[in-house]
């Protein structure tokens, strides 16, 4: 008997399109002409990130891609202008995350227990008006039973700490993540991985059969820059797919 293994999917974050528009203030590169380039390389969903300091991705640019028919996962933090700006232009995803203005990028999971209300209000919000609700957590136990019972549709689990660790301990970090994916899987969630993942620290998590989708950004944007973005995301949809 054969085991059917479902694929694993990928989403790009073309963020780094929009920051390179952005140390300019120019008019290019194009980030739906990158999403279009991205979906062509084989992607099946666009990720972008809407931070409250507008460092990359402007609203526009959401605006635009939702215009032109992309599917977009659209990560926001969960506060009230960043819900609002979500429900008035209705993404087909929104994965929400901690942000600090002060931050290279995402540091962490969001911290569903102190941070509860505020997170269910978003949720109940971003349901309402007919999105898919991710929550980008820590891969530990209290934050997937959290997200359960805020009624959550996916969880991303944070892979950074497996991506910046080194030897023995990125093992230990693998397995935390693998045991959460599991468990996640176990109550009915779907369960997504991101952060930091390259083409080179990518095949470990890929192997993990509970996780359903991997969200990379920053080292695509950097490949394309050398094979083009197309080439970039077709080398990476080649490594996850198991
Ligand atoms: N997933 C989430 C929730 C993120 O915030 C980011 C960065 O915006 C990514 C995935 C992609 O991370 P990277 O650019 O390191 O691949």
């Amino acid at each position: 008997m054969s085991i059917k293994i479902k694929p694993l999917l990928l989403g790009v974050n073309i963020d780094h399109v929009a920051t390179l528009r952005q140390v300019r203030r120019s008019v290019y590169p194009s980030v739906s002409q990158a999403a279009m380039e991205v979906l062509k390389g084989g992607a099946d969903y666009i990720t972008i990130h809407l931070r409250e300091d507008r460092r990359h991705i402007q609203d526009f640019d959401l605006v635009d891609l939702l215009k032109k028919g992309f599917d977009v996962n659209l990560e926001i933090c969960p506060s009230e202008e960043m819900v609002d700006i979500a429900v008035n232009n209705k993404p087909k995803f929104c994965c929400l995350v901690p942000e600090k203005r002060e931050e290279l990028t995402t540091e962490g999971g969001l911290d569903l227990i102190n941070n509860y209300n505020q997170v269910e209000s978003a949720v109940a919000s971003l349901s309402n008006a007919g999105i898919s609700v991710s929550l980008f957590i820590e891969p530990r136990k209290e934050f997937i039973n959290a997200a359960k019972s805020l009624k959550a549709t996916y969880v991303e689990l944070h892979t950074g700490n497996y991506a910046n660790a080194t030897n023995d301990s990125q093992s230990i970090e693998l397995l935390k993540i693998k045991e959460a994916a599991d468990y996640g899987r176990r109550n009915q969630l779907i369960v997504n991985a991101g952060h930091g993942l390259d083409y080179a620290n990518v095949l470990s998590i890929a192997r993990l059969i509970s996780l359903s989708e991997l969200n990379i950004g920053h080292a695509i944007v950097s490949r394309a820059v050398t094979v083009g973005l197309q080439t970039a995301v077709a080398e990476m949809k080649t490594l996850v797919e198991r």
